[in-house]
C-alpha cells in the first residue's frame, strides 16, 4: 500500500534518524519530514513518529479517530516512554460525527492508604524526594483502563487491532532516536539503586545509543495480556500483582482493592464561546477547561487583534488574565467528586468582567492583591496527541507520567513505569509542587481523589465545523500554551504552523513572574514591561502543541517543533 502524505516543510533536528525508520521500517510513505502534513481523510498528530505511524496506518485499516487513538495511546507506552504510558493518567475529549462532545477522566487516583501529610517531614515542610521520587508518588493508574473504555464505547476495529501495532513495536524494538537515547542514558544514570530501571532502559553490555534497537520484551507481554483480557488482564491478575508487590516491596500504598476500585469517568466538557467560536475543553479534576474559558472570558472584552503579537501591551494583558485565573485555580478547584468546584461561577462572563475591574492596562497587579475571586460554591513530561478521521470524528487526548518517566520506578516484570502524579496535590497549604503551583483544601490528598490536573485537551469548532484540536503537555503552562495557541490563531490570524511555533509566555499568579520563552520578547517590550512593575524570567521553550486545524475540509496537521514527532495525514 503506498500512502499518499503530504508534507508541508523542512527538516527537524531530532529527525535524522527517525526519517530513516519511517522509510526503510514501515510502508513506503513520501515521507520527507514529518512535523505538518495536510490531507482530508485523515490526520494523526503525536510527539513520536512511531505513534503518528500506527494512527494513520489504523486510520487506513478503516479504524475510526477513536481506533487511532487509542492504538496511539498504546503505542506512546512503548516509543515515548517519557509520558507514554500504562503506568499513568489522562484526558480524552472526544467530538462523535454527531456534532456530540464529550470527555473522559481517566486521571490517577490516591490510594485509599494515602494521608494528607503524606509528603511533609517531620517539620511539616513539603519533601520533593517522597512527593516526586518514592514509591507514595504514584496514584493507581487510569490510562489502560481510560483507553479501553473509550475504545469500548467508540472504537470500530477489534481491541487485539488497535493494541497490534504496540505489541509488535514493543516485541520487534525501535530504532532509538539520538534525543531518545540520550534521554534514557540520562534515566539509567540517575537510578543506579532501580535495577528493573536500569534493565527496561540500557542492555546488559551498557548504555543504548541513538540508532540502536530497542526491545521492550516485559512490556509486550503486558500488552499482549491487555490485549487478551481487556482491562482485567491489567487491574487484576499477574500484572495487577506484580504492581502491588511493587508497592509493598518499595512502601507504596496501590493496594489490589485500589486497582479494583479504579474506574474512568465520563464527564461533560466545559464549554465556552470566544468571538463566536465553541471551545470544549477538560473538566475537573483538570483545571485545563475551566481556567481556559474564565481567559478567554477575560480577553473577549478587549481588543486583542489589535495588539501586535509580542508587544508589551498585549503580554501585560495575557499576563493580567492568567494571574487571576491561576489565583482562582489555588483556590477553587479540585475533583469535583470530593470538592464543590463553582464551574458555572468561574467560567460565567459578568465573574470574567468583575474580575478585571482591577486591571490597569498600565501597571502589573500585584498577586498579593488580586487573591482569588469570592465566588459561591455552587450544589517535566506528558504528551498531548490529535487525530481526527473523514466523518469529522475528533479525538484531543493529553497523557503523562507527570514528571519525565513518573516516578521512575519501573515494576519488574512488566515493562510498567509508575507515575508521580501525587504530587500535583496541594501537600500543604504553604508548599508549591513541582511546578510551583499552590494549592488548599481542594486539593488536599484524599482517599481515592484525583489530583487536580492542567491538561487541557481541546477542541474548537466554527459554526458547528471543525477547526481546531490541540492540547499541550507543560505542567502549569499547559493551559496557557493552549489560550495561546487559540488566540493566535483566531485573534492574531496565524495559520496552525505559526499559531503553534509562536514563542510563549506564562503567569500562573504564584510566583509573580512571567515565564517566557526564548524570542518570546523584545529587548523593548521586555523594559516596558518592567517598567510597568513585571518582573520577567526567561525559560526553556514551553509546551508541545500537536495539533490539527481544520479548514474547508482539508485537514493540517503540525507537530510542535519545540519537542519534534509526527504529523501523519491523507
Ligand atoms: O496533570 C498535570 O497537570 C501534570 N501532571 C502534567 C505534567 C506535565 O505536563 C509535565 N510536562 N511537561
Amino acid at each position: 500500500m503506498r500512502l499518499d502524505i503530504l508534507v508541508l516543510h523542512g527538516a527537524k533536528l531530532r529527525y535524522g534518524c527517525v526519517i530513516g525508520v519511517l522509510l526503510i521500517g514501515l510502508v513506503s510513505a513520501s515521507v520527507v519530514s514529518a512535523s505538518g502534513s495536510v490531507g482530508s481523510k485523515g490526520m494523526v498528530v503525536s510527539a513520536s513518529s512511531e505513534a503518528s505511524r500506527v494512527g494513520l496506518d489504523i486510520l487506513m485499516a478503516g479504524g475510526n479517530a477513536v481506533d487511532s487513538a487509542v492504538a496511539v495511546g498504546f503505542a506512546l507506552s512503548v516509543t515515548y516512554p517519557e509520558a507514554g504510558n500504562l503506568g499513568g493518567g489522562g484526558f480524552a475529549v472526544i467530538r462523535l460525527p454527531t456534532g456530540e462532545v464529550m470527555t473522559l477522566d481517566h486521571r490517577e487516583q490516591a490510594p485509599l492508604a494515602s494521608r494528607p501529610d503524606q509528603f511533609l517531614d517531620d517539620s511539616g515542610q513539603y519533601d520533593p524526594d517522597k512527593a516526586l521520587y518514592s514509591h507514595l508518588a504514584s496514584g493507581t493508574p487510569g490510562s489502560v483502563d481510560g483507553l479501553l473504555r473509550l475504545h469500548e464505547r467508540f472504537g470500530r476495529l477489534p481491541r487485539e487491532a488497535v493494541l497490534a501495532p504496540a505489541i509488535e513495536l514493543a516485541e520487534s524494538g525501535f530504532r532509538l532516536s539520538d534525543v531518545l537515547a540520550s534521554r534514557l542514558r540520562d534515566l539509567v544514570a540517575g537510578v543506579p539503586d532501580r535495577p528493573a530501571t536500569v534493565a527496561k532502559f540500557s542492555t546488559p553490555s551498557g548504555p543504548l545509543k541513538g540508532g540502536d534497537l530497542w526491545r521492550q520484551p516485559d512490556l509486550a507481554r503486558t500488552l499482549r495480556t491487555i490485549s487478551k483480557e481487556g482491562a482485567a488482564g491489567f487491574y487484576t491478575g499477574w500484572v495487577a500483582d506484580a504492581i502491588v508487590a511493587e508497592m509493598k516491596r518499595g512502601g507504596g500504598l496501590i493496594a489490589q482493592g485500589d486497582l479494583d476500585g479504579y474506574v474512568s469517568v465520563w464527564r461533560e466538557p466545559v464549554h465556552g464561546r470566544y468571538r463566536g467560536f465553541d471551545v470544549y475543553s477538560m473538566g475537573p479534576p483538570s483545571s485545563g477547561g475551566i481556567l481556559l474559558v474564565q481567559m478567554l472570558n477575560m480577553l473577549e472584552a478587549f481588543d486583542v487583534a489589535s495588539l501586535p503579537l509580542g508587544n508589551a501591551e498585549l503580554i501585560h494583558l495575557m499576563t493580567e488574565v492568567e494571574r487571576r485565573a491561576y489565583a482562582d485555580r489555588a483556590e477553587h478547584l479540585g475533583d469535583p467528586d470530593f470538592w464543590p468546584v463553582p464551574q458555572q461561577a468561574l467560567t460565567d462572563t459578568d465573574y470574567a468582567a468583575a474580575r478585571m475591574k482591577s486591571f490597569n492596562p498600565e501597571r502589573a497587579s500585584s498577586s498579593d492583591d488580586v487573591g482569588h475571586g469570592l465566588v459561591f460554591p455552587e450544589s517535566e513530561q506528558t504528551t498531548h496527541f490529535s487525530v481526527i478521521d473523514s466523518d469529522g470524528m475528533m479525538v484531543s487526548l493529553t497523557t503523562t507520567l507527570n514528571s519525565s518517566f513518573g516516578s521512575q520506578w519501573v515494576v519488574p516484570g512488566t515493562g510498567i513505569l509508575l507515575n508521580n502524579e501525587m504530587d500535583d496535590f496541594a501537600a500543604s497549604a504553604k508548599s508549591a509542587n513541582q511546578y510551583g503551583l499552590l494549592g488548599n483544601a481542594a486539593n488536599a490528598i484524599e482517599p481515592r481523589k484525583r489530583m487536580l490536573s492542567s491538561m487541557s485537551p481541546t477542541i474548537v469548532m466554527k459554526s458547528g465545523q471543525p477547526y481546531l484540536i490541540t492540547g499541550s503537555p507543560g505542567g502549569s503552562t499547559i493551559i496557557t500554551t493552549v489560550l495561546q495557541v487559540i488566540v493566535n490563531m483566531i485573534d492574531h490570524g496565524l495559520d496552525l504552523e505559526a499559531a503553534v511555533r509562536r514563542p510563549r509566555i506564562h503567569h500562573q499568579w504564584r510566583p509573580d513572574v512571567i515565564y517566557f520563552g526564548p524570542n518570546a520578547i523584545s529587548p523593548s517590550a521586555l523594559e516596558a514591561l518592567r517598567a510597568m512593575g513585571h518582573e520577567l524570567e526567561q525559560r526553556p521553550p514551553m509546551g508541545d502543541a500537536n495539533s490539527i486545524s481544520i479548514h474547508s475540509g482539508v485537514f493540517t496537521g503540525f507537530a510542535d517543533p519545540r519537542e519534534g514527532g509526527a504529523a501523519l495525514g491523507y
